[in-house]
């Protein structure tokens, strides 16, 4: 038996992001009818890396789902230290429904779902943040209304955020422009990929022309989780790609501010942008459980 996974945001089809999205929504307004939908069954909450929200989040969604989370560290299990990945895995789903897993390495996510006939999620890999970009949908949803012809601008690192970024834009008909200092631009790969979803999205160099007139200024982190070691060189290439009060005044008063978080002020972002009155920062990082707990429901098996 095979079981539907969520490695990146294109597993799903246009009309099941949609629905997934409105089912969100919904939920979110009318919270007394959230269902048990995982009454009984158990999720599987394996992290690599560390988390506030996607931890938090997801506990909270299985609970409210009437579901059981277990959180388990990477070290705690020792993927290919102590048994392999596939040995975790199996064993994992033994006794949980789902397998949601934050990783280092992308592959680990599809080792898991060649090894196990239970859903995987991906909760973060060094390619893709796919739930974090459902919570983005959401929160744009709320923000502008309709997405269709609407458009972001993403001002920064060509990485896992931008790339789940540019496949929900491509899924929901939100044009996306990506500006990126040379050699850390969206992968040719993803971009490709979206295009051919349908996606429309423009890679620049220049951070003024991305947001100019744009409904969202996108940014994350210069260095990701994993890549500590290059912070420094990173520091300099990323520079003039800080999202400032600049940036956002060529962006105009209608856009957005948008960050993923955690956030560095006065590095990606400026501290009067981030906590001033276009960042809607929290928003997202709320609408994180409301999009991942549309999600699982929507992977529970009907059998
Ligand atoms: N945005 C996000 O994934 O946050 P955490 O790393 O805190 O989970
Ligand atoms: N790009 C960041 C996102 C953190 C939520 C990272 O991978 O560390």
């Amino acid at each position: 038996m095979s079981a539907r996974h969520l490695l990146e945001v294109d597993d799903l089809a246009p009309s099941e992001l949609a629905a997934l999205l409105d089912q969100a929504e919904a939920w979110k307004r009318d919270p007394a009818s959230v269902p048990n939908a995982l009454a009984g069954k158990g999720v599987a909450l394996l992290f690599e890396k560390p988390s506030a929200r996607t931890r938090v989040s997801t506990e909270m969604a299985v609970h409210t789902l009437a579901g059981h989370p277990i959180y388990i560290r990477g070290e705690e299990v020792g993927i290919d230290t102590r048994e392999s990945a596939e040995d975790v895995a199996s064993t994992l789903a033994g006794y949980c429904t789902f397998i949601a897993a934050r990783v280092f390495d992308h592959h680990l996510l599809e080792r898991m779902t060649a090894a196990v006939s239970v859903p995987v999620v991906n909760l973060l890999s060094d390619r893709a943040h796919p739930c974090q970009a459902l919570a983005d949908l959401l929160t744009l949803r709320e923000e502008i209304g309709p997405l269709e012809g609407r458009r972001v601008a993403y001002v920064g690192d060509g990485n896992n955020v931008a790339a789940s970024l540019a496949f929900a834009a491509a899924l929901s008909g939100l044009e996306l422009t990506v500006a990126s200092p040379p050699g850390y631009e969206l992968d040719d790969v993803v971009v490709d990929r979206a295009r051919n979803l349908g996606g429309t999205i423009e890679l620049v160099a220049d951070p003024h022309e991305a947001v100019r007139g744009a409904d969202a200024v996108y940014t994350d982190v210069w260095t990701s989780m994993g890549q500590e070691d290059e912070a420094q060189q990173r520091r300099a290439a990323f520079a003039a790609y800080r999202v400032d009060a600049g940036l956002m005044a060529t962006a105009g008063p209608q856009a957005r501010f948008m960050h993923c978080l955690p956030a560095h002020r006065d590095e990606e972002v400026s501290a009067d942008v981030i906590d001033g009155p276009q960042s809607v920062v929290w928003l997202q990082a709320e609408n994180r459980m409301h999009a991942i707990r549309a999600l699982f429901a929507s992977l529970v098996p009907s059998t």
